[in-house]
């Protein structure tokens, strides 16, 4: 219990209250996670969620999953077209939007606030279960690290998000953390807020938290 009681002052303390870069410990690789067909089999897109916030540790483990450093700075979980690693992830939390930094192994700040709003939707269309869930990643791609913007460029670019979205659905499964694939966003809002240029753009996102139904 007082472990539960400093892990959740210590999540508030480097997630809440710090305008300011964190440094993410290293990924922990689990010996109690499913395996692979397991996962695949039990898969599935989650709608509702919890409040419960996920500790640094599983913040960590869960960017990495995304597109981390695997076997040596070159190479990523995520495969990506060419390797050009054009894939941005940015976390978004209920107090700050940060992004991934794999070789660092790092959130870099970015702005202050709850701008999860902007992941959920548009005011045309917008899916309140994103309010609920502590992160919400968004994978940006950089045309300008592609090295192109063409209708080839444009196509590879959307597979690679596709690929980094998988990975954070598969390791999100076998470690009993809720996520869903989502293109729904606020792609002009989001630009705006994350200072993109016209050689990024925002491709997809995914909710993570817990399920709602399995907290105890
Ligand atoms: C590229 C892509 C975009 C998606 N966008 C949304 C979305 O904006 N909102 C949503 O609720 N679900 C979205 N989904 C989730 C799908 O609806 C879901 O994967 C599908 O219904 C199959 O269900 P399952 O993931 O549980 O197997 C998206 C999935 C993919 C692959």
């Amino acid at each position: 219990m007082k472990k539960l009681i400093f892990t959740a002052i210590s999540l508030f303390a480097t997630l809440g209250c710090m305008a300011q870069d964190i440094k993410l410990p290293n990924v922990a690789m689990s010996k109690t996670s499913m395996s692979v067909v397991e996962t695949l089999a039990k898969r599935h897109s989650v709608r509702e969620y919890s409040e419960k916030n996920l500790t640094t540790q599983e913040l960590s483990n869960l960017c990495w999953a995304a597109c981390g450093v695997s076997r040596d700075n070159n190479h990523r979980t995520a495969p990506t077209a060419k390797n050009r690693k054009e894939i941005r992830l940015f976390v978004f939390t209920a107090e700050n939007v940060y992004e991934y930094l794999p070789v660092e192994n790092k959130l870099k700040f970015v702005c202050k606030g709850d701008n999860r709003p902007l992941v959920a939707g548009t005011k045309a269309f917008s899916q309140d279960f994103v309010l609920t869930a502590p992160i919400s990643l968004v994978m940006v791609a950089d045309f300008k690290l592609f090295g192109s913007k063409d209708e080839h460029a444009q196509l590879m670019t959307c597979v690679d998000a596709g690929i980094v979205s998988e990975n954070i659905n598969l390791y999100c499964e076998s470690v009993g953390l809720a996520t869903i694939t989502r293109a729904t966003m606020d792609v002009e809002g989001l630009r705006k807020l994350l200072n993109l240029t016209e050689d990024q753009l925002p491709i997809l996102n995914n909710t993570v938290g817990y399920e709602k139904t399995i907290v105890k």
